[in-house]
């Protein structure tokens, strides 16, 4: 769908929050906290957010875009060309994020801009009456956003790892304490979500949930296997030096990608046959080990052959 870049402002260095609005004036579609769009920024550009506004607030959707110094091009391309009035293209809302709303009590836990699909959360939990907490951390107060909106709330708590006499985030302590019924969830840089999955194996699977929004992912290039295509036919071998992405695209399939590291589940596709080499954050354990599908932008072949559902 077509957005109009309604709004742009300043929330801490290097994050600028991007107001988007329908063309006709209608409500934007719903969405559920822990949604992102995918942003189509230009042609095989394509990037994921979270959506940051209360999803009661129908008229608009909020995303916030911090300009990464090692930007791929993605946020470095929003901080320098989008504009108030400019038009973009952007998905429905998709949520790989979803809150348990049931939940006894809510544990959040945010890392730097991670912290952008909690906001829509604690929206929904107060809405609720329900019990939460956030522990967010951020280098410094100039590079913490939303901390205004934050500190309405008694339950969130920011703590400073990069000024001295700063706090550290206890993940270990956090997860130990949280009771046994609790829900938790953690956004933030590759490192802090393995380690939080590391201190959580004890609880059960369905009350520990991630979100990446970017990981150092190795992806599989070795190549040397083939493709069967059993929607359209075809099939194709992924040559050394190749992603699966790469091979697909280049034979012409038309297959929908965003982050290109096997984090955001755009490019999931189902498996068929054979047994994937899984290299994304995006599938769970358990979804690795079924081999019913695979995530085709960074993921390889453990097998001579895939037959994938395309
Ligand atoms: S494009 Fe994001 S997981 Fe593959």
């Amino acid at each position: 769908m077509k957005a109009r870049i309604k709004k742009i402002e300043w929330e801490a260095d290097g994050i600028n929050s991007y107001f988007l609005t329908s063309l006709d004036g209608q409500d934007m579609p719903a969405f559920e906290p822990g949604a992102h769009v995918d942003v189509e920024l230009k042609p095989g550009l394509t990037r994921s957010y979270s959506l940051v506004n209360d999803p009661k607030q129908r008229g608009y959707y909020e995303i916030a875009v911090h300009h990464a110094i090692d930007s791929r091009g993605g946020s470095r391309h929003i901080h320098e060309v989008w504009r108030v009035g400019e038009v973009v293209e952007i998905s429905a809302p998709r949520n790989n994020f979803p809150m348990n709303e049931d939940a006894a009590h809510t544990v959040l836990i945010a890392g730097g801009i991670g912290v952008t699909p909690m906001l829509p959360m604690i929206a929904r939990l107060e809405e609720l009456g329900k019990s939460w907490e956030l522990h967010y951390v951020a280098a410094t107060p100039e590079r913490a956003a939303y901390v205004d909106r934050l500190s309405a709330y008694p339950s969130a708590r920011i703590v400073y790892d990069g000024i001295e006499g700063g706090a550290r985030l206890d993940l270990a302590a956090l997860s130990e304490g949280a009771p046994a019924d609790a829900h938790l969830y953690c956004c933030g840089p590759g490192g802090m979500l393995d380690a939080f999955v590391a201190l959580n194996k004890g609880r059960p699977a369905d009350k520990v949930h991630i979100e990446y929004f970017s990981a150092e992912t190795e992806i599989a290039t070795d190549g040397g296997y083939s493709l069967e295509l059993t929607r359209s036919g075809k099939t194709i071998q992924v040559a050394e030096g190749e992603t699966m992405l790469d091979a697909l695209l280049s034979a012409g399939v038309d297959i929908g990608f965003a982050c290109s590291e096997g984090v955001c589940g755009t490019c999931q596709v189902k498996v068929l046959d054979g047994v994937p080499d899984h290299r994304d954050h995006f599938l769970t354990d358990a979804e690795k080990a079924a081999n019913s599908s695979v995530m085709v932008c960074c993921s390889g072949s453990n097998s001579a052959k895939l037959v994938l559902d395309i």
